[in-house]
């Protein structure tokens, strides 16, 4: 591990730490234009404190603890599961890392983020992902391997006023918690890579998180007048910069979406006047992703994401053995390899792996080892490989971009573009 300077101490945080982290982070993190920034990460803190998380326990915050006994430097790791091409997958997501301004460029983020490395494979996460400050996290092996979920903004003035006489929308219950994660379920089936809620974090999405908690969510039922369940709702509970961030919207029956489209937006609207306080209640922010019905039947204007997460794959053998039933499904679904035997030679330079096809299934997945990356059929540096997988750049994209992306033959190409297509993301993660 990196050394950490005399008398410092790494180790996991203790159940009556939460206020001291909470204070600690507010101010490890603190803008100068807070805005509610500050209560919103001691809250969260408190909340991911709490014991009642689903995707944290107390022990996945870790401490550096300085000579005195004080609080350093710290992060927390959230345990997550994340859907890739249909497949389920364990994913560590690094959060509120942060050292007090006096022990800063000692090495303690550096020790702390080979700690919860080792911590988040012990896990058995599959990927570790951040969503953070520009550039800094490509020093512990990171690359901007997925889209952030693209947003699409609609301004207040182009929404009715009035949603009509067609929809209720009520506080959802701990009964309708079923309805709401098997509907949401549906709903992340539009995109290829999305994070998976469970009823369990819903349930904690409706009782826990504290109100100056910025990831703090509401939950509306949608009824007919017969009191039916036709829908959910779910956005912010305050708004940001003027704007309610809204994100889940559906409805059982997708043929309802033409006509229920402009009244859901004015329900959401006037959820939205009603908690903007002091504020006033200028856009509803769609961040739905860019194929949810509501925003190619609002008009809304989809903006690319600014951003893209940070992700990290330690092992990408394991990556692709967990992947294998999206392989095997989708060379099934290709009139050229689906009765494809072969190998396929993977080589990104510090590593390789040779996967072998019988009749269209992948029946083996093993190590390159001393095979020279010119013979490979595709060699391309490792962080490109990671976007390929995940299907945020196709092998097209990757050659244009990365000279050092080679790809053997023509064949190949056409191989790695039915293996891995670009697909959508649309992660909203458990927070
Ligand atoms: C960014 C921050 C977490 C760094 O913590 P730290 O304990 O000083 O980091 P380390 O000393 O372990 O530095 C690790 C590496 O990052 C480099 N580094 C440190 N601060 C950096 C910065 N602001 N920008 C770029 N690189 C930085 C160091 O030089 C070091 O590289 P090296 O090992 O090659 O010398 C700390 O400055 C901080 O808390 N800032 C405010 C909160 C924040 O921005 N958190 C990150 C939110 S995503």
């Amino acid at each position: 591990m990196s050394p950490l300077p005399p008398s410092f101490t790494l180790r996991s945080a203790r159940p009556n730490e939460g206020d001291a982290l909470a204070a600690f982070n507010a101010a490890a993190h603190a803008l100068p234009a807070d805005d509610g920034w500050s209560e919103h990460i001691h809250d969260w803190t408190l909340d991911l404190m709490s014991g009642q998380h689903p995707g944290c326990r107390v022990d996945d915050f870790l401490v550096v603890e300085d000579p005195a006994g004080g609080i350093a430097s710290t992060l927390v790791l959230l345990d997550q599961r994340w859907r890739v091409a249909g497949v389920t997958l364990p994913v560590g997501r690094i959060e509120l890392v942060g050292t007090a301004p006096a022990h800063r460029r000692q090495g303690l983020v550096r020790a702390l983020m080979e700690e919860v490395h080792r911590r988040s494979a012990a896990r058995g996460h599959l990927l570790q992902v951040i969503s953070g400050k520009p550039w800094f996290y490509r020093q512990f092996g990171y690359e901007y391997a997925l889209a952030k979920t693209s947003s699409a903004s609609l301004p207040v003035g182009a929404i009715a006023t009035s949603p009509g006489d067609q929809l209720n929308v009520r506080p959802a219950r701990e009964s309708d918690l079923d309805f709401i994660t098997d509907l949401a379920e549906v709903g992340a089936a539009r995109d290829g890579v999305t994070c998976v809620r469970s009823r369990e974090q819903w349930g904690y999405d409706l009782d826990t998180p504290r109100p100056g908690n910025g990831h703090a969510i509401e939950v509306g039922v949608l009824e007919r007048h017969d009191s039916a369940s036709i829908g959910f709702v779910a956005h912010h509970r305050r708004l940001h910069d003027g704007r309610l961030l809204i994100r889940a919207v559906e409805l059982v029956d997708p043929s309802r979406w033409p006509s229920l489209s402009d009244p859901l937006l004015a329900v959401l609207a006037a959820r939205g006047r009603e908690r903007a306080g002091a504020q006033t209640l200028e856009q509803l922010a769609l961040l739905l992703g860019g194929r949810h019905p509501i925003v190619a039947l609002s008009g809304a204007a989809a903006e690319l994401p600014s951003d893209e997460w940070y992700v990290r794959i330690a092992d990408v053998a394991a990556l692709l053995e967990a992947l294998r039933p999206a392989l095997d499904r989708r060379t099934a679904g290709s009139d050229l390899f689906r009765a494809w035997s072969g190998r396929l030679e993977l080589d990104w330079h510090r590593g390789g792996l040779s996967v072998a096809w019988e009749d269209g299934r992948v029946t083996a997945i093993e190590p390159r080892v001393r095979v020279p990356s010119e013979e490979a059929d595709v060699a391309l540096p490792v962080g490109a490989l990671w976007m390929l997988l995940l299907g945020h750049r196709s092998i097209d994209e990757l050659e244009a971009c990365y000279p050092d992306c080679v790809v053997g033959n023509p064949s190949t190409r056409v191989q790695l573009r039915c293996l891995f297509p670009r697909q959508s993301a649309a992660v909203w993660s458990v927070l």
